[in-house]
């Protein structure tokens, strides 16, 4: 392989991740018991990482598999009466539209924000929002084009009216720093399989700590307050009448992904130690690059090149070439990268080479002179 440019669409396991699980597979797991309390604390380590990440509190992070649940949560939580309201992006992933589709047969309306120009413009935004609107369902950053909205912005125009937001930040998350401190949405669910670079199948899912009473939660035996108390209680002990546990963790149920929270908490420690400002920044350098030197090649960049509307991906077409088949070749010359949507993706990151991007422009100059 040439070059890896598919972040966008599976992030590569990181070596201390990749070192942590081995790790445990050999050492750990088959053992059973008798030692898997060596890696349980991964998961409050994981937590205690996410939560400085996203700058938030613990008792607002929970574990989900992938992103798809972290906004089922909310679709399935929320208490939707008819007429209510949901704000929802045109051209969106499917996974960020299917929950709140699924609500119209329970009276729901959604209101659509075109995209225009590969993104979305606040007016139009603005436009959607109704004094009946429940909820703002909106991506960070475009799957295709990698537009990023205005977060800051949407979260005024709610509060206007007094709207939850709910992000899904899968394309974001670990490529871009976001503060939800400063950014007050109300939820948030992003798989780590992508820019965290975490095991597919693991995910977080964040509820702003007062808006957990909005939601009706499912709970397993581990939602509850002293559930591990009957191991030490003694026989007939037994109690069923205990308090849902009041922190985001409600909603991870039972045994979980102790495997995948192994490598996540080696990502997430990663990712501290070198900084989102650094990550963020050549991020920004490389993507800057594949911009120019695309449009240099002759290609359509989508997506406007805007000095706050930028991501990790650059969507580009050119009219000589099929987006699909432009993306196959570039993989079989071996130049990874993806096509969803027609578009081909160009997706580095911070561990991305230079000569990575080299290769790409190189090959897409020749492919068109
Ligand atoms: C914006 C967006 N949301 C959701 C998903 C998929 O989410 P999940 O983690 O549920 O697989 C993708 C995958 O490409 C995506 O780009």
């Amino acid at each position: 392989m040439m070059a890896y440019l598919d972040y966008a669409g599976l992030g590569r396991l990181r070596p201390p991740a990749v070192d942590a699980m081995r790790q445990a597979l050999t050492d750990v797991l088959p053992h059973g018991s008798a030692e898997i309390g060596q890696i349980f604390p991964a998961r409050r380590r994981a937590r205690a990482a996410m939560a400085t990440l996203l700058d938030c509190a613990v008792e607002e992070i929970a574990f989900v598999p992938n992103t798809s649940t972290g906004l089922q949560l909310v679709a399935d939580g929320l208490d939707w009466r008819p007429g209510d309201e949901i704000v929802v992006f045109d051209q969106d992933f499917p996974a960020n539209v299917h929950p709140w589709r699924a609500l119209i047969e329970r009276g729901v309306r959604l209101s659509w924000v075109p995209m225009r120009d590969g993104g979305y413009q606040l007016d139009d935004i603005a436009a959607a929002i109704t004094g009946a609107t429940r909820l703002i369902a909106v991506s960070h950053v475009h799957f295709a084009t990698g537009f990023r909205v205005d977060l800051d912005a949407i979260c005024a125009l709610a509060a206007r009216t007094g709207a939850l937001v709910c992000v899904d930040a899968v394309q974001s998350l670990g490529a871009l720093p976001l503060s939800l401190t400063d950014t007050p949405v109300d939820f948030l669910a992003a798989g780590a399989h992508k820019w965290l670079c975490g095991p597919p199948g693991t995910g977080v899912f964040f509820c702003r700590r007062d808006r957990l009473p909005l939601l009706r939660l499912p709970g397993g035996w581990f939602g509850f307050e002293g559930a591990n108390d009957m191991f030490t209680e003694g026989p007939g002990h037994l109690r069923y009448d205990l308090r849902p546990v009041r922190t985001a963790a409600r909603v991870e149920g039972g045994m979980y992904d102790v495997l995948g929270l192994v490598g996540l908490a080696a990502t997430l420690a990663e990712l501290a130690d070198i900084g989102m400002d650094a990550v963020a920044g050549r991020v920004r350098e490389l993507t800057g690059r594949l911009r120019t030197g695309l449009v240099e090649a002759g290609c359509r960049v989508h997506g406007p090149p805007n000095a706050n509307t930028w991501s990790g991906i650059v969507g580009f077409t050119h009219p000589a070439v099929a987006g699909v088949a432009f993306a196959r070749e570039l993989v079989v010359a071996g130049i990874h990268v993806s096509h969803p949507d027609g578009i081909v993706r160009v997706a580095p990151h911070y561990w991305t080479d230079d000569s990575e991007v080299d290769a790409l422009l190189t090959a897409v100059t020749r492919r068109l002179s």
